[in-house]
């Protein structure tokens, strides 16, 4: 074959592959850099894992007070993880064994909670399972984190008063067998109360007034900083992970002029994305979103009212954080969203054992108390068998929302009001709104032992919005 006839045939040969794969000269690779120092501004460190085996992640927890300017020009004693707001991102894998050494060096006695994370009974932190650390001493907890998501950790002794100081952190498992949703932003939300001294406002205030409504921190924390920003770039996705890691407070938000997609929430991802205008999330939830930029400005993420009380408002959105659209090219190349982010079967429920949950309140104005059921001192017990199904109908007959948490496993909303979500989830928390049943579906496996459930209102839970569930062989 002559070459020149060789080259001829060549050159067919390779027009004809580009035209089959599509990959036509002008198209260039894709380019999904964020933009430089894009989370400079937000990105929690993760704490150092002192173990080299591969599977094992072990962390050193310190809690202490230390001095932090929270407020510019205000120096305040906060409550903190290894000095830190938040405490350090615990971040493994999922299978792996976690092992957490904690030494309390607060003024009073703690423990914690691995909030969504389903341990063993023994390890989860309540009063129920083990004995207050006091202050001087440790306690080593270890379990293997069985489900991918964002979770988060916090005491659960006088458990307002502590969140509200400023101990939380996040948890995040990770599966390598998720598609890529974009580069991760974790945004952790809460707020904390700090006077013009910069001191700590005391975790009492207003008395019965402040437990019975919930103390919100007049400070609106993301990340343990005030109206952060986040830069992005045109057409290259984000990963957020969100925490509402606050006592109290609700955070409702949404992202001017860019689109988001709801991905997953307390346990992982979703089935599928679901494009949202807002997000909504009570005291202990967690929401994932991709916000994948399109052309615009930069802008202010508002904090919207929540309005958990359900009364007339005119409160003016507070600013939330900022996000910074970069005076770049648009990106490449971004792969669409999968259809199917996760498999999440429905939940036989045939021969489900049925219990109702009534969040309640009794008294009148000058002293009412909150509980569940009746029992407004956290009395109550719930009891039920390991490896069944129960189908549990929760109630809010008080004029203004709680949002509902149980420990140690996941459920499905199966209803809200009869009508059913709009993607299947696993949740460990539930937002009660007045008059509105919500009807869940919880699969028990074989963890035995003293469970808690409680309103993630933090003060509602310390006035006596907990009970107990006894899960038995
Ligand atoms: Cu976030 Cu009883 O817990
Ligand atoms: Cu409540």
């Amino acid at each position: 074959m002559s070459s020149a006839r060789f080259a001829g045939e060549m050159a067919v040969i390779l027009s004809l592959v580009i035209l089959l794969t599509g990959c036509g000269a002008e198209e260039a690779p894709p380019d999904l850099r964020q933009p430089a120092g894009w989370d400079d501004a937000l990105r929690l460190p993760d704490a150092e894992d002192h173990d080299p085996a591969p599977d094992v992640v072990e962390v050193h927890l310190e809690a202490r007070v230390a001095a932090i300017e929270v407020v510019p020009g205000l120096t305040t004693e906060v409550w903190t993880y290894n000095g830190m707001l938040p405490g350090p991102t615990i971040r493994a894998k999922k299978g792996d064994r976690v092992v957490v050494k904690l030494q309390n060096h607060l003024p009073e006695a703690t423990t914690v909670h691995w909030h969504g994370l389903r341990v063993p009974a023994a390890m989860d932190g309540t009063q129920h399972v083990q004995k207050p650390i006091e202050p001087g001493e440790g306690f080593e907890y270890s379990f293997t984190v069985p489900d991918a998501g964002t979770f988060w950790y916090h005491p659960h002794l006088r458990s307002s008063a502590q969140v509200g100081a400023g101990l939380y952190g996040a948890f995040v498992v990770e599966d390598a067998e998720e598609a890529p949703l974009g580069d991760e932003l974790l945004l952790v939300m809460s707020d904390i109360g700090i006077e013009e001294d910069g001191s700590l406002t005391p975790a009492d205030e207003s008395g019965w007034f402040g437990d019975y409504f919930g103390r919100e921190g007049g400070t609106v924390l993301v990340n343990g900083k005030i109206v952060p920003t986040v830069a992005a770039r045109e057409g290259v996705p984000q990963r957020w992970r969100v925490v509402n890691a606050a006592r109290s407070r609700y955070f409702r938000f949404a992202v001017p002029d860019q689109p988001l997609v709801l991905v997953g929430g307390d346990g992982g991802l979703s089935e599928r994305p679901l494009p949202v205008d807002e997000v909504r999330l009570a005291p202990g939830e967690r929401a994932e979103l991709t916000m994948l930029p399109v052309e615009g400005q930069s802008v202010v993420i508002p904090l919207l009212d929540a309005n958990r009380f359900h009364l007339p408002s005119e409160e003016k959105p507070k600013d939330l954080m900022r996000l910074e659209l970069a005076d770049e090219p648009p990106g490449r190349g971004a792969p669409p969203l999968p259809e199917r982010l996760a498999e999440i079967a429905s939940i036989d429920t045939a021969g489900a054992q049925r219990q109702a949950v009534e969040f309640m309140e009794q008294g009148d104005t000058d002293g009412a108390v909150l509980g569940i059921n009746g029992q407004t001192d956290g009395s109550l017990m719930f009891s039920a068998k390991t490896n069944t199904v129960e189908i549990w109908t929760l109630t809010n007959t008080t004029n203004y929302d709680h949002p509902f948490h149980l420990h140690g496993f996941f459920f499905q909303v199966l209803d809200i009001d009869g009508a059913e979500p709009p993607v299947r989830a696993w949740r460990d928390t539930v937002n009660l709104v007045p008059g509105k049943a919500v009807r869940i579906a919880i699969p028990f496996d074989d963890r035995a032992g003293m469970w808690m459930f409680h309103c993630h209102i933090l003060d509602h839970a310390d006035l006596g919005m907990m009970a107990m569930l006894h899960l038995m062989p």
